[in-house]
Order: structure tokens, then C-alpha cells, then sequence
């Protein structure tokens, strides 16, 4: 594990962004202003001491906390998404001081999709405590719909993980619509009690203190026949 006292957060650290990038590339008219980039044919060699691609993903990893952390725990690539340019500056330069060879952080907006990532190759994708986004008229801005579901579908390999926390009861279940709309997960939604084997995240660990309620779904892909 990481001593995180080591690494004090970036000072007048602005949490909204501009509503752009949010939203695809292909959904706006013109590319705005510091738009994250997008990737093709990444050559994961740039990324990764062994060169190779990952297995794990954490998508909306904000400054890394959790995933720099979990990648101390496991051998393969594991790779952080982030569309806050600042939280990807902060995670680079842990990686850096860490020398953790088998973490990367991307600076994109994952609305573009995951197709930079090879298909059916994935173990685990993380999706934890998104922004619940409460404002109708800001549900656009959630990234998790049936487009995101098919994306993760298509790049988790068979018997891989979609893992989801919310605080926030309202999202638990606009996951579970949109999981029981998209038809092709089995997915279980996981008790507080059941063994979950995984580090805290920052949110988490701000439900725990406070007694605040969260949730967890667990969503699998299992390819029959
Ligand atoms: C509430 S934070 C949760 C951070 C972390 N997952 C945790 O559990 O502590 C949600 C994060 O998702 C990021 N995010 C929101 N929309 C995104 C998008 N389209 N692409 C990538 N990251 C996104 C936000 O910038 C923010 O850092």
C-alpha cells in the first residue's frame, strides 16, 4: 500500500468542468478547447515496464487514489481513466515517485469508448462512486448508459468483472435499470457484509466514517454455449 500522506493534493484544485467533456467527440460540432485526447493502436510498451496490455480498468479514477493502490496488489497492467486533466497530473507524478511499472493513467473522457482496448481481454473494470449527476437535465452528463455497458461488454473477457459503488440510492438503481435494460451481464447486487477484496476508495472511506449507507453490484460476463 501506498503512503498517501506522502502526497498532498494539488493546491485550488477546481472539481466541474465544462460540460463538453462530458459528452463524445462525435456528439459535439466543433473539438473544444483542451478536450481530453482520444487513443488508437496505443503501443502499451509506452505505458507499461512489460510492455503488455492491462487487465484492470478504473474508470472515473479521480486522483488514483484507489487504483495506484490496488495495482500494488496485483502483477498484471492495470490502468486508471480520468477526465479531470489536474487529478491525471497529480496520479503521474505518484506513479513516477512510486515506480508502480504496472500502472498507467490516461487523461480521457471514456464517453469516447474503449475501443483502444483490445476486446474479451479484460479482467476487472472498476466504476466507483461516479458523479450521481441528480439535475434531469444533467443525466446526459452520467456516463454510465447502454452505450458504456456495451463497450465494457465487448472489451471484458469471459468470466470478467463490471464492479459498481454508489452512495447514492437513486444511481444503485438507475445501474440496475440500465444493467437489466442492456439484458447481456449477470449481475447481483453485493452486501456491505460479503467479502469484497478490494482497497477502500476515498469515498468510501468518507461513507464508513460518517455512517452513510453505499452500495455495490457486481456484474459478470458469461458467455454460454
Ligand atoms: C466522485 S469521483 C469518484 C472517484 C473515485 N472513483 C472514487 O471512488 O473515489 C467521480 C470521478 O469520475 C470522473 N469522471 C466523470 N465523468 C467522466 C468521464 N466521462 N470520463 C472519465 N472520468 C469521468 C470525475 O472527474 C471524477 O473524478
Amino acid at each position: 500500500m501506498i503512503d498517501w500522506d506522502k502526497y498532498p493534493l494539488p493546491d485550488r484544485f477546481r472539481h466541474h468542468l465544462s460540460a463538453n467533456n462530458y459528452f463524445s467527440l462525435k456528439e459535439l460540432k466543433h473539438e473544444p478547447f483542451n478536450y481530453p485526447p482520444l487513443y488508437e493502436n496505443v503501443d502499451w510498451k509506452k505505458y507499461f515496464a512489460d510492455g503488455k496490455p492491462p487487465k484492470y480498468i478504473d474508470i472515473g479514477c479521480g486522483f488514483g487514489w484507489f487504483v495506484m493502490d490496488y495495482s500494488t496488489q496485483v502483477d498484471e497492467n492495470v490502468l486508471g481513466i480520468e477526465v479531470r486533466e489536474k487529478a491525471v497530473g497529480y496520479a503521474e507524478s505518484v506513479i513516477k515517485s512510486e515506480k508502480l511499472e504496472n500502472m498507467a493513467i490516461f487523461w480521457y473522457s471514456v464517453v469516447n469508448g474503449l475501443d483502444f482496448i483490445e476486446k474479451d481481454s479484460i479482467k476487472k473494470i472498476f466504476y466507483f462512486f461516479p458523479d450521481p449527476w441528480f439535475k434531469k437535465k444533467h443525466y446526459k452528463r452520467r456516463a454510465f448508459d447502454i452505450e458504456f455497458l456495451k463497450f465494457c461488454y465487448e472489451v471484458i473477457e469471459n468470466g470478467g468483472e463490471l464492479l459498481l459503488q454508489t452512495d447514492i440510492e437513486e444511481v444503485q438503481q438507475y445501474h440496475l435499470d440500465t444493467l437489466a435494460e442492456f439484458g447481456k451481464f449477470d449481475y447481483r447486487v453485493v452486501g456491505l457484509d460479503e467479502p469484497w477484496d478490494y482497497p477502500t476508495t476515498n469515498k468510501e472511506k468518507d461513507c464508513i466514517k460518517n455512517s452513510y449507507q453505499y452500495y455495490r453490484i457486481i456484474a459478470t460476463k458469461n458467455v454460454r454455449g
